[in-house]
């Protein structure tokens, strides 16, 4: 070989060994096994009420597991991967009916699937924090609706989430490691129009998934070609905002300076569905110190 080429080789073998430690690295994050909390028959949940329970599957899970919750496309893009979010209907490649409570427990409390795999993105770091009663109804809710018949192809990360997750980069799309590392959820407040209940419809409405955990917004290292930046929900942007204007934006989509809200990115049409007082809380608490940056 000539030797001025040697160098290079070298370096790139060198490139070649550290990026084959990293997606190993992440693949073993993605196979570890977490201990379940929720025992794998289905555990009794007391009867919910369906009717609230709607409400909540539609701010909390529609946004990604669509809006017959049969699941969605997330991302298919060859360098992101290729992710679904899991049909959570009794229908054909969805969840079977003797399995529902069981599942969604570990799903939203542990993160994690059937076999106590991590799940890839489900935010369940944010959802754990639902009360045993909002849980009921959801899956009260969920018990009853209709079998959507729909098989997504297998999860497949790319080159490029491998290798953010290989890094540290990107460790809140693994939902059990993310639970594990993190405190006891907060317990769950009373519902009514008050800033603390605000905080926790934050958690469960998906906010602090799009507009970053502290609400700044910014775009996320791992967005999809085409998604629009989440703008920050921080006091300071919205402090010309008033209550009308943000149960507009939810309700209608419509900015207080005239800007429709694509519907594809922000979930207005499911959050616009939250009763007033559950507006109202929401307001109350991104008007509050609370949803100002955390300390970090
Ligand atoms: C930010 C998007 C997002 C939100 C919001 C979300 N999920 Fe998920 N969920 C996912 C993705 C993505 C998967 C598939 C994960 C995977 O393939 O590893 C998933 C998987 C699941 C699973 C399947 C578990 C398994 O064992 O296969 C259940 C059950 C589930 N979600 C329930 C819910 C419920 C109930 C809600 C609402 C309270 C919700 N999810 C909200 C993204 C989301
Ligand atoms: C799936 C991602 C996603 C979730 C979940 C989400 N948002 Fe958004 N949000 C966005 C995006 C993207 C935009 C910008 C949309 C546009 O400009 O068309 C946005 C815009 C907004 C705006 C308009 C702000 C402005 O200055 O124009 C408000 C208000 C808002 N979101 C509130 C919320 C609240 C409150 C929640 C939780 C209850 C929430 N969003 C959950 C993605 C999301």
């Amino acid at each position: 070989m000539n030797s001025r080429m040697q160098p290079v080789v070298r370096i790139l073998g060198l490139l070649c060994v550290l990026l084959l430690l990293i997606l190993l690295s992440s693949e073993l994050r993605l196979r570890k096994s977490f201990p379940s909390t929720v025992a794998s028959d289905d555990p009794r949940i007391p009867g919910g009420d369906s009717t609230h329970g709607r409400t909540l599957a539609l701010a909390a899970c529609a946004s990604c597991h669509g809006a017959d919750l049969a699941g969605r496309e997330i991302a298919d893009v060859a360098w992101l991967g290729r992710l679904y979010a899991s049909n959570l209907t009794p229908g054909h490649g969805g969840i079977p009916k003797g399995q529902l409570a069981s599942m969604v427990l570990r799903a939203i409390r542990d993160g994690v699937d059937a076999d106590g795999h991590t799940l890839v993105l489900m935010p369940s770091v944010f959802l754990r924090r639902i009360s045993d009663t909002d849980l009921a109804d959801l899956i009260a809710y969920l018990a009853q609706i209709e079998p959507v018949d729909r098989d997504w192809p297998e999860r497949r990360l790319g080159l490029f989430t491998r290798a953010v997750l290989g890094l540290g980069l990107a460790d809140e799309l693994l939902a059990a490691e993310t639970v594990a590392a993190s405190v006891a959820a907060t317990p769950a407040p009373v519902p009514g129009a008050s800033e603390s209940y605000g905080g926790y419809l934050v958690d469960l409405g998906g906010c602090r998934v799009c507009h970053h955990s502290d609400l700044r917004g910014g775009r996320h290292l791992l967005a999809v070609p085409g998604e629009p930046e989440p703008p920050s929900l921080q006091p300071h942007a919205l402090r010309h905002w008033s209550l009308k204007d943000f149960v507009s934006a939810m309700r209608a989509g419509q900015t207080p300076d005239g800007r429709r809200l694509n519907a594809e990115y922000m979930p207005w049409p499911f959050l616009g569905q939250l009763e007033d007082y559950q507006l109202e809380a929401l307001w109350l608490y991104l008007r509050s110190d609370s949803a100002e940056p955390e300390v970090s």
